[in-house]
């Protein structure tokens, strides 16, 4: 007959299923408290004969139960194995992630679109400080203490002095007092206005150009206008001069394209006229030589500005200035 110890010890290990469960069955038979380590201590209680017989008998089922521990706590442990690598398999047939790419903002890819037609012609690129003294802003730009364009309503003032600027102008003062003719460069930036409707956010970017040398003259502001114009919006685009009034430039003249949503047959963007204006621009005033230290009557230019957020919207079709600055991922996924 089957030693019962043993058999309960045998259907016991046949339905471990961790090793968790595998320690405590050891306990339980082999432990210091254990069923047949009880059996071994008692051992001193029998006779001599019987216990020359169960010595034997129990240190062989001692070592029947400890080989068995063995072998199943290797064989738990490769089956956890082989669970955790189960788990952990990865399917090289599984489509990738998607990573959405950032892109250029539609802002700076005009931007950039002007500055390299400028610098294809041979202006540089100057910069200048968003925090500008009034006399850079205005002053040394022929605009007196009591021009309109000083009006709180559009001006943030920092202090009595000191402006965010208005406008890029002021860095042709700012480059003239530094450098002498020939000058040839745009100055690309952020300008600030106290305004906010749908053509008009707080900042925005304008480019500023200058040109001046000994000799020249509104042709040349000509040449190099309308052949940049035809680079940015294409080959055959009407432009056309309206004189207009600057305080820095004598003459000055406003710069209209036909108008590029209707094909110039009139519509609410161009307010029925056929013509929207692009440009700002004219023939550098005397005085805003005199404030840049140039001597008298020595040399002529050019300036011009433009608005950048103004040419994005004409060239893609925007019709509110706000959504550039929202960054809308929907919005700007378009360009
Ligand atoms: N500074 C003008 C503005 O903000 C734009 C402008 C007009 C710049 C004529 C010029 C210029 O250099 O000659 O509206």
């Amino acid at each position: 007959m089957e030693d019962p110890l043993k058999q309960s010890f045998l259907s016991e290990i046949g339905q471990v299923s961790s090793l968790q469960e595998l320690l405590n069955i050891k306990a339980r038979y082999i432990g210091k408290k254990g069923l047949l380590t009880e059996k071994i201590k008692g051992l001193g209680n029998l006779s001599t004969e019987d216990r020359k017989f169960y010595g034997k008998y129990y240190n062989e089922l001692k070592n029947f139960i400890e080989e068995l521990l063995k072998t199943k706590e290797s064989e738990l442990k490769q089956r956890e194995i082989e669970h955790s690598l189960r788990k952990d398999i990865i399917d090289i047939t599984l489509p990738g992630k998607d990573y959405y790419f950032g892109g250029c903002h539609p802002v700076n890819k005009t931007l950039i679109e002007i500055i390299k037609i400028f610098q294809e012609l041979g202006f540089t690129v100057e910069e200048g400080p968003e925090v500008e003294l009034d006399y850079y802003n205005f002053e040394a730009l022929n605009i007196p203490k009591n021009h309109p364009a000083r009006d709180m309503q559009d001006t943030f003032y920092v202090s009595e002095e000191v402006v965010l600027r208005t406008h890029t102008s002021p860095v042709q003062v700012r480059v003239m007092e530094k450098k002498k003719p020939p000058l040839r460069f745009i100055s690309p930036g952020k300008v600030y206005r106290c305004d906010s409707d749908v053509t008009h956010t707080p900042m925005f970017h304008q480019v500023e150009g200058l040109m001046v040398d000994e000799d020249v003259s509104f042709s040349h502001l000509k040449g190099v206008l309308v052949y940049f114009l035809e680079r940015l919006f294409g080959e055959n685009t009407p432009v056309r001069f309206r004189p207009s009034f600057f305080p820095f430039t004598e003459p000055s003249t406003e710069i209209d394209i036909g108008c590029i949503i209707c094909g110039a047959k009139g519509c609410r963007v161009c307010k029925g006229t056929g013509w929207l204006e692009v440009l700002g621009a004219g023939m550098v005033h005397p005085n805003v030589f005199r404030f840049a230290g140039y001597p008298e009557g020595k040399y002529t230019g050019f300036a011009f500005g433009m608005g950048v957020e103004r040419l994005t919207m004409l060239k893609y079709g925007i019709d509110d200035i706000r959504l550039f600055f929202e960054n809308d991922i929907r919005f700007l996924r378009q360009f």
